[in-house]
């Protein structure tokens, strides 16, 4: 795409927050790419072509382990401005020949600074900031040409800088929310220092995609599977904006979507004209489901069936030639594996499976390079409607991983009439903007209660709510105990065979977010 020219290529040397440092420079409409720190000229290239400027992120490595992340050759030859931050901007000192050494005390956490130099980077800015650090390294010589620009107690050199060849150092973490002003910093580097015009908007990357879209496909047929989330619906609308007809959305329903979430699929795809093949496959689901109660062969399952199920709707339609998915950049990025070592999986985690094997090299996905906000404002400015681009994140499976034990249909809707209930009652109280995502489990316990004048013997809820930027860390959601009240109370009083609600107070991790 014409769109990430010009844009910035971000070494990622493994720090948690190098994602942010990408979603910050497009907040300044400008194109950010992230790569392995060992990319070579030629990739940052093809990921964005003349590209103005180079940001190195943090790490977890000091600049002289043995076998430390080192900084590529080119990156200083390629004649534009370089930001390092953390670890980046010691890699630069190194290469550059300063020096770096252990700080006396680790830094950690927010950070009075002072900007004595408010030029470049830092123009524009008050002398007193907060920043967030988080280093045990840390500066002692800069490198040669390069004058202090502002320090902290317990960092001289808390950012440097060699304004005439555009290279700067900060020792801070500017992308991460707790530097007041970082938004501001990586915006003049970007703008500023390295000249990249502004042009990454939702208008533009619609009018790029609905072009690529149109110049991949030609006049073939696209093949959707369509889950309800937000990802697969803004695909869909992005390539039903560029090819209309030709795109075919299949939608199976597996019978553990949430309350309403079928009608809803259906209703909006036909609100906007598109060819929509939805099928309720549910019984087929349950059948294998039958007495399964281990978490990985019921996740197999539903994986496995999802995908005959879709295959076999997909082959009835006709000739297709396409095939659609929602994958985000996070996804591309995690897959790619930039700067992390490999993670172990925990979950296996099914998305839209069942690859039509002629299709399986024909992929269109439109949402590749962009993050879930981005995602989100391209769904709006399309004419989504709120419902599905606020939509909170829903596993594949379904209620199916957050019904303990057996799954069967009556345990599914004593769930769906829980979890419902419980959103119901985070909407009303206006909670639900803060809340990364809210749902019910059902538990395979049984417990005692008194019902009336009469014992019952019935199956226990717990609720989970979590805040979360990533949804690779989470924090239990501080929700007020009149809302639980109430909800608790309405969850007993309404939904049959229930007796007891639990608060799930646990953080990820060590708990994941969902159960199973
Ligand atoms: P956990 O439970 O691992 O979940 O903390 C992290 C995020 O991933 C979602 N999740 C899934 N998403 N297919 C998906 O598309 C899956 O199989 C799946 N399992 C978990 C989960 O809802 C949370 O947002």
């Amino acid at each position: 795409m014409a769109l990430e020219s010009g844009g910035i290529v971000i070494l990622d040397y493994g720090s948690q927050t190098t994602q942010l440092i990408a979603r910050r420079v497009r907040e300044a409409q400008v194109y950010a790419a992230l790569l392995p720190y060992v990319a070579t000229l030629e990739q940052a290239q093809a990921a964005v072509p003349d590209f103005r400027g180079v940001i190195l992120s943090g790490g977890a490595a000091s600049v002289y382990d043995p076998g430390a992340p080192r900084l590529p050759g080119w990156v200083l030859d390629a004649g534009v401005p370089v930001l390092g931050i953390c670890y980046g901007m010691q890699l630069l000192t190194q290469a550059l020949g300063g020096t770096v050494a252990p700080s006396a005390s680790r830094e950690y956490g927010k950070t009075e600074i002072r900007i004595d130099c408010a030029e470049g980077l830092l123009a524009g800015l008050d002398a007193a900031q907060t920043v967030w650090m988080s280093h045990g390294d840390r500066l002692e010589r800069p490198a040669e040409g390069f004058a202090p620009l502002a320090s902290s107690d317990n960092a001289p050199f808390a950012a440097v800088g060699n304004v005439a060849r555009g290279l700067y150092g900060v020792q801070f973490h500017p992308e991460v929310m707790h530097t007041a002003h970082g938004t501001e910093m990586l915006r003049n580097f970007v703008i500023e220092v390295c000249g990249a015009q502004p042009g990454w908007t939702a208008q533009n990357v619609i009018d790029a995609s609905v072009e690529a879209i149109r110049a991949q496909v030609g006049a073939g047929r696209v093949l959707l599977g369509m889950s309800g989330g937000v990802d697969s619906a803004v695909a869909g609308a992005l390539i039903h904006r560029a090819v209309g007809d030709q795109l075919v959305a299949v939608f199976v329903n597996h019978g553990m979507l949430r309350k309403g979430e079928p009608e809803l699929v259906v209703e909006v795809t036909q609100n906007l004209g598109w060819n929509l093949v939805a099928v309720d496959a549910t019984e087929e689901f349950l059948d294998p489901l039958r007495g399964v109660e281990d978490p990985e062969r019921k996740r197999m399952i539903i994986g496995k069936t999802f995908a005959d199920v879709f295959e076999r709707e997909a082959s009835r339609v006709g000739q297709l030639d396409w095939l659609a998915q929602g994958t985000i950049y996070p996804d591309v990025i995690e897959s790619a594996g930039t700067g992390r070592p490999g993670a172990d999986r925990i979950k296996s985690h099914h998305n839209v499976g069942g690859l039509p094997d002629h299709l399986k090299s024909k992929l269109v996905e439109p949402l590749r390079e962009l993050f879930k906000d981005e995602v989100r404002a391209v769904g709006s400015l399309l004419g989504l409607p709120d419902e599905i681009v606020w939509r909170q994140p829903f596993p594949g499976p379904g209620l199916g991983v957050r019904c303990v034990g057996e799954i069967t249909w009556e345990r599914l809707e004593t769930l769906r009439a829980a979890d419902d209930i419980f959103l119901t009652e985070l909407r009303a109280a206006g909670l639900m903007d803060g809340i990364g995502q809210a749902f019910a489990i059902l538990l395979p316990v049984r417990s005692v209660g008194v019902m009336g004048d009469n014992r019952t013997y019935d199956e226990v809820i717990a609720l989970r709510a979590v805040t979360t930027t990533d949804f690779m860390t989470a924090d239990w959601a501080r929700i007020p105990d009149d809302v639980l009240a109430h909800a608790s109370s309405r969850i007993v009083n309404e939904v049959k065979g229930v007796n007891r609600v639990l608060y799930d107070i646990s953080t990820k991790p060590p708990a994941t977010i969902e159960w199973e």
